[in-house]
């Protein structure tokens, strides 16, 4: 073993002990509560056929040949990019690989040297790895702390400064204050951009996201909307002005340096997002999931938590398999310590008798 691989191997060993070694494992043949796929469309034969409707009106290649700068700009991209642009009411949408690649390439390349961004604590982790690459200052204010946030914004800046954030949190399941947080912005001159990652799909008028329902689509500069959750598909777009937009080709490494996706990917993507915004069904059903597993009414979304009363949370989810539901429990480093969580997330296509059984289960568990 190199030395360079035993070093790894202690820190594995100590993962281990702490009890939060990672591991990947098949797939597990039980009743899922743990994926995105909050509307159910990832497997819908419906979209399956449109898709190949799609594919099926451009010539095909099988992959994406090059990046969208060398040889990768198959013409699904122009038709796609200009009808979410128009969905979305924004000036451009730019598709990235992933939404993680969207992030990294947004945040690293977008804010200038002198400029600021002020980001939710809670931020996925694309969001900060794009900050960490790039040369704008950047600073966290406490998860949803308008207070905390508007003392950040009154400290004396030069440059730029860019307020941070997610619609619906991935890991915790709230909503960001995202009518508020665009008054600061007005009162402070900030841009906002919003991560619509877990919203997409599931609010707003047919699906448009949390920035469309509270009607910010003026007030809001730059969103990202994912097309791995809600969606079942994968990809991502950045809804802009043409000047980000360009910006993003010249200088978004993530976008730059790799493959472009597939076409047939994209028609995928365009299918679902074309049967999502054309069907209410889903959103009902999901919506009247969540209410009966969580008892509220309010603003409580398909990711649920269950935090539990110190219980071993692995303990916690073992036991869920073992009665046939797979839950998944969230440990340190994805969230703080002292913050674990089994992330329950309810879904269109659950049946009301799975609901109550796991909360039933839960319940024993406490
Ligand atoms: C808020 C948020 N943004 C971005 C991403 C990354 O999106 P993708 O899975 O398409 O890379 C995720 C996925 O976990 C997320 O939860």
């Amino acid at each position: 073993m190199s030395k360079l691989d035993t070093e790894l191997e202690r820190k594995l060993v100590q993962r281990q002990e702490e009890n939060r070694l990672r591991t990947l494992m098949p797939p597990k043949n039980l009743i899922d509560f743990s994926s995105n796929d909050y509307l159910g469309l990832s497997e819908l034969k419906e979209i399956q056929d449109l898709s190949s409707k799609i594919a099926s009106s451009y010539p095909f290649v099988l992959g994406g040949k090059g990046s969208r700068l060398i040889s990768g700009n198959h013409s699904i991209y122009g038709d796609f990019e200009e009808w979410l642009a128009h969905f979305h009411g924004k000036e451009s949408a730019l598709v990235f690989n992933s939404g993680y690649s969207a992030n990294l390439g947004v945040f690293a390349s977008l804010p200038q040297k002198g400029d600021r961004v002020i980001y939710d604590s809670l931020s996925h982790a694309s969001i900060r790895d794009g900050l960490r690459l790039s040369l704008a200052g950047s600073f966290s204010f406490k998860h949803n702390d308008l207070n905390h946030l508007e003392d950040r914004l009154k400290q004396d800046w030069k440059g730029n400064t860019i307020i941070a954030t997610e619609s619906i949190f991935s890991m915790h399941g709230d909503r960001s204050p995202l009518k508020e947080i665009s008054g600061l912005a007005k009162k402070y001159g900030a841009e906002v951009w919003v991560d619509e990652a877990h919203a997409t799909g599931i609010i707003g008028n047919a699906g448009r996201g949390l920035v469309d329902e509270l009607d910010l689509s003026q007030e809001i500069d730059l969103c990202i909307h994912t097309f791995g959750k809600a969606l079942g598909a994968h990809g991502a777009a950045v809804l802009s002005s043409n000047i980000k937009r360009n910006f993003l080709i010249n200088y978004a490494r993530s976008f730059i340096y790799t493959t472009a996706l597939p076409p047939s990917s994209l028609a995928d993507s365009w299918a679902a997002y074309t049967y999502m915004s054309g069907s209410e069904k889903e959103r009902l059903s999901l919506f009247a999931n969540v209410e009966l597993f969580s008892e509220a009414k309010n603003n409580s979304g398909p990711i649920q938590v269950f935090s539990g009363n110190g219980q071993n949370l692995s303990r916690v989810q073992s036991a869920l398999e073992e009665s046939g539901f797979y839950a998944k429990a969230i440990l340190p480093p994805t969230v703080p310590l002292g913050e674990e969580r089994i992330r329950i997330c309810i879904r269109a296509n659950h049946s009301p008798k799975h609901i109550l059984s796991l909360k039933k289960l839960l319940k024993s568990t406490n």
